[in-house]
Formats: structure tokens, sequence, C-alpha cells
């Protein structure tokens, strides 16, 4: 048999296999809608298992249906842990998620390609529910691994149909009995979604941290009444409640410092007449911060604004917080190897913060975790148009390949 090379990431592959799987929920404007737990998540998830174990890993399932392929090691000890997750949001990207599960399948295929075996076993981790678009909390599946959220209470989680995340797991065949591996190490690449690594014309991102957030949905309750002779003083509009209520998230995410993010994303008004004064809102709230205590202060500030406006507007408000994760640091040692590993390749490499959550996040807790950060076009994400450069994709994965060698050691290296 021919001396094995050092293994190299096939670009081509690489980006064959995600212009493959962004085909299954493609959108009209070269997106990707493939909701949590949809039949499109299920296409997704045969198909990339499918390569998976054409590659020749075994396939575990859990209970929250968080899938993770194995490569078998030379020793059966805790697996390196790379991946992401393939549910996107309602029009979201190729890229987003996909790139870290499929940047994992390539660093398997470069393996195989050289006939190296590891020492410790390398696992390809696909998450379930990163998005918390269809099912909140977001980081559903890496929430519940970590032991953030219960199983029970993920489980009983519903969409906005009522459909529950235990019925769509059956419903899509992966509800799982397996255990799910603990890990060594674990190792997420993915696009920034920002505009730094690309206005800097640079490769690699080495992640320090993501910021905190804490998801609210909060009801507003008013009145139903006629648009035309209901005197302006009489109403309790919820939608003009609202709409200071969006405001004041903006205003309050303005006024703080590190990295301060206000996000209205969903409105739900009912009964949603052009002739009715709207009784009942729904609306969700995304607050987030570099710094913990920032953060309780942008909670605080909203509480408050929040009241004042119900009591103003005679509304009754509801709030409930339905995400609570503080700002992270990832593992300074893997930080310090990706930025070193990135220099090695010759490749241009900074160190960033996250401004979105990422599954990297809750298994950190679990394993020391560190990100692979590379460009995305205009720092475009969570929108169809999200677009990457295979060149940066392919030197993420590299990056990624050569952090998983030295955290999996080689039991039969390259001749
Ligand atoms: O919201 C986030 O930060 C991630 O995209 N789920
Ligand atoms: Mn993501
Ligand atoms: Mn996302």
């Amino acid at each position: 048999m021919s001396a094995a090379l050092p293994p190299r990431i096939d670009s081509d592959r690489l980006w064959q296999s995600l212009m493959d799987l962004a085909s299954i929920g493609a959108t009209e404007l070269g997106g990707v809608r493939r909701l949590a737990l949809t039949d499109l998540d299920r296409q997704g998830r045969d198909c990339v298992t499918g390569w998976l174990r054409e590659a020749g890993c075994q396939i575990l399932v859990d209970a929250i249906g968080n899938i993770f392929a194995i490569r078998p090691g030379a020793q059966a000890t805790e697996p390196v842990g790379v991946g992401s997750h393939i549910d996107t949001q309602p029009s979201g990207g190729k890229f987003d998620g996909n790139y870290g599960v499929l940047a994992g399948l390539e660093v398997i295929r470069a393996l195989n390609d050289a006939e190296i075996t590891t020492t410790r076993p390398v696992a390809v981790a696909i998450w379930t529910n990163e998005e918390g678009s269809r099912f909140t909390p977001v980081m559903m599946g890496s929430g519940v691994y970590a032991g953030a959220f219960s199983l029970e209470h993920c489980l009983a989680r519903t969409d906005l149909n009522g459909a529950t995340v235990a019925d769509e797991l059956a419903r899509i065949g992966y509800a799982g009995t397996d255990s799910a591996p603990r890990f060594a190490a674990y190792f997420e690449p993915h696009i920034e979604q920002g505009p730094i690594l690309e206005a800097e014309r640079i490769t690699i991102g080495a992640v320090e941290g993501a910021l905190g957030q804490r998801w609210f949905d909060l009801e507003l309750v008013g009145q139903d009444a006629h648009a035309g002779p209901t005197p302006l003083a009489m109403r309790r509009d919820a939608l003009v409640g609202a709409a200071r209520v969006i405001s004041e998230v903006r205003r309050i995410a303005m006024q703080y410092p590190n990295n301060a993010r206000g996000t209205v994303g969903q409105l739900i008004v009912s009964p949603n007449s052009r002739n009715v004064i709207p009784g009942r809102v729904q609306l969700t709230i995304d607050l987030r911060n570099a710094r913990a205590e920032t953060l309780a202060d942008m909670v605080e500030d909203i509480r408050s604004a929040i009241e004042r406006i119900a009591a103003d507007e005679r509304l009754e408000a509801r709030l409930a917080e339905v995400v609570h994760f503080e700002p992270h640091h990832f593992d300074p040692h893997w930080v310090d190897r990706i930025e070193a590993l990135a220099h090695a390749r010759g490749q241009s490499v900074r160190r960033i913060a996250s401004g979105a959550g990422h599954d990297a996040v809750y298994v950190g807790k679990t394993c020391p975790s560190a990100m692979i950060f590379v460009p995305c076009e205009g720092g475009i994400s969570h929108n169809e148009i999200e677009n990457a450069q295979p060149e940066h994709l392919a030197a993420g994965a590299q990056v990624l390949l050569d952090a998983v060698l030295e955290a999996a050691g080689t039991a039969t290296p390259p001749a």
C-alpha cells in the first residue's frame, strides 16, 4: 500500500458537499430553508449520515436527536469532537452550521485518504435545533447534552402550531436511544456571520469567546375594538405598546458598551385585521452583551420599560425568559493553538469574539472547546444571500484537521 501522505483537505470535495446539502431546502434566492425537525431536516440528516457511514463512521443518535458519527481510533477512549448544526433559519444560508458539519466530514475523508489511524476516535456531531427559530430554546441539542436544559423540558417545547419536539423527533425518525459520547476536546468551524474578517482581509478567526444571550417572549394584552367608533382615549392598543417596547429595546442596546445587541425579530398581532384595534401582541426580545453584569443591567432596563409602557397603555404584560446563557470564553490553550496552526499554514489570522451563539458554547461546558471562523461575504448571514469563498472554507477545514490531529494523536503517522 502506498506510503501515507500528510492529510490534506480536498477543497472541491468540501465545496461539492456544501452545495449538495444546500439543495435540500434550497430557496429561490440561493439560500436554504431547513427548519429543525421538519421533513427537510430529516432529509438533510439522512444525507449527511449516509456520507459519514460511507466514510466508515458508526452513527449514534441520542434522545434529543443529536447525531454522533464516530471514526474509530487505535484506542477506545473519549473521541475528539468536531461539528455544528444543519437546521437553518426560515430564510437562512448554505453555510451557517452546515459548514462546521461538512468540514468535519471532510476531515474524516482526508484521514481516510491518508490512511491515518488516530489514537483517539474522531466524532462528527450534528446538534439538534441550534437556531432556536421553530422551537426555543436556541442551541437546544447541545444545551441538553451539556445539562443546560433538561431533556423533558425540551421534548415538551412546541412550535407555533402546537407540535412538540418529542412528536417531531419521532415523526422524522430521530428520537434516539444511544448515549452521547463525552469528548476529549471539541472544535467548531463556522462562518463569522459578521463583517470583521472580510473587512480586514483575514482568513482565520481564532474565536476567544461568545456574547452572553438573554431571550424573552413578551405578550401584551389590551382589548380588540372597532377602529372607527372607538375614541383614542378609550383604546387599549397592544400594537402601540409593542411599538414602544421595540424602540426601547434598540435604545437600551445603543446606550450600553461591550458589543451590546437588542433585537425584536418576531411579532404576532391578533386579530391582525386592518380595522380592529389589536388586543393581543406576542413579540420576542433578544439581548446580548460581552459582560454578564452589563447584560443583567440591560434586562433590568427592559423590564422597567415594559412595566412603564404597560401602565401607560393600560395593557397586561406577560414576560417569560426562554434563553439565558452567560458570556462564554473558549479554551485558551486551543485558541492559542488555532492561531499557531493557522500561522503554520501561512494563513492570516486574528483573535475575534462571536456575536452569535454556537453549540460550542454549551459543549465547552463539558470539555475544552474552540471555534475556527472564516469570512462570509459582506458579513451577511441569517439571509438567503449568505456566501463564502471555497478557499476560505478549505483553509478553515485544514486548520480544523491539524487541530484534530494534534488533539487525537496519530497511531499510524504518514511515512
Ligand atoms: O442566535 C444565534 O446566535 C445563533 O444563530 N443561533
Ligand atoms: Mn450557526
Ligand atoms: Mn444561525
